[in-house]
């Protein structure tokens, strides 16, 4: 199956934060693309907070480091390039509108679709921003394309 791929043999390796830069750069350019152990990131600096996430959308693999970051319903949302899929920061839940069929005219409202894209843990030690990944163990829409855009040697963009 798709997820075999997943179980990794340096699994403790893959728990360590990696450092993927310092914090007033990435302050200053609000996000910044990084590899934690072959593993494509994005990490966002957006009204005081960071967040990573992948880097890959979980829908057909658009780059979200290219994404404008949007307010929906008070969560600050990543909007793929691509096909405009919202993506929560905070959880990568992905939102879509609904509409309610016997009220066609009301405002339609956004609901989530659970979470989709895999968010991981960002520290601050010191000036420096590393990120911890998630579990991998649980599975996530996002692990398709984390796999197959993985890194593996040099790590320049
Ligand atoms: Fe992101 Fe389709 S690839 S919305």
């Amino acid at each position: 199956d798709l997820h075999s791929s997943v179980e990794t043999p340096d699994k403790v390796k893959a728990d360590a934060p990696v450092y993927a830069g310092k914090e007033e750069d990435i302050k200053q350019s609000k996000r910044i693309t990084a590899s934690v152990h072959d593993r494509e990131v994005v990490v966002f600096y957006h009204e005081g907070k960071f967040y990573a996430m992948d880097r890959y959308c979980y829908h057909a693999g658009g780059p979200l480091h290219l994404g404008e970051i949007e307010d929906i319903n008070g969560q600050p949302c990543i909007i793929c390039p691509w096909h405009k899929y919202k993506i929560t920061l905070a959880t990568g839940e992905g939102l879509y509108q609904a509409v309610n069929p016997t009220e066609p005219s009301a405002t339609p409202k956004w609901r989530s679709k659970g979470i989709k894209q895999r968010t991981h843990t960002v520290t601050v030690d010191n000036g420096s921003v590393y990120v911890t990944l998630s579990d991998l163990s649980i599975s996530c829409d996002s692990d398709y394309y984390a796999d197959k855009y993985k890194k593996t040697g040099s790590s320049d963009m």
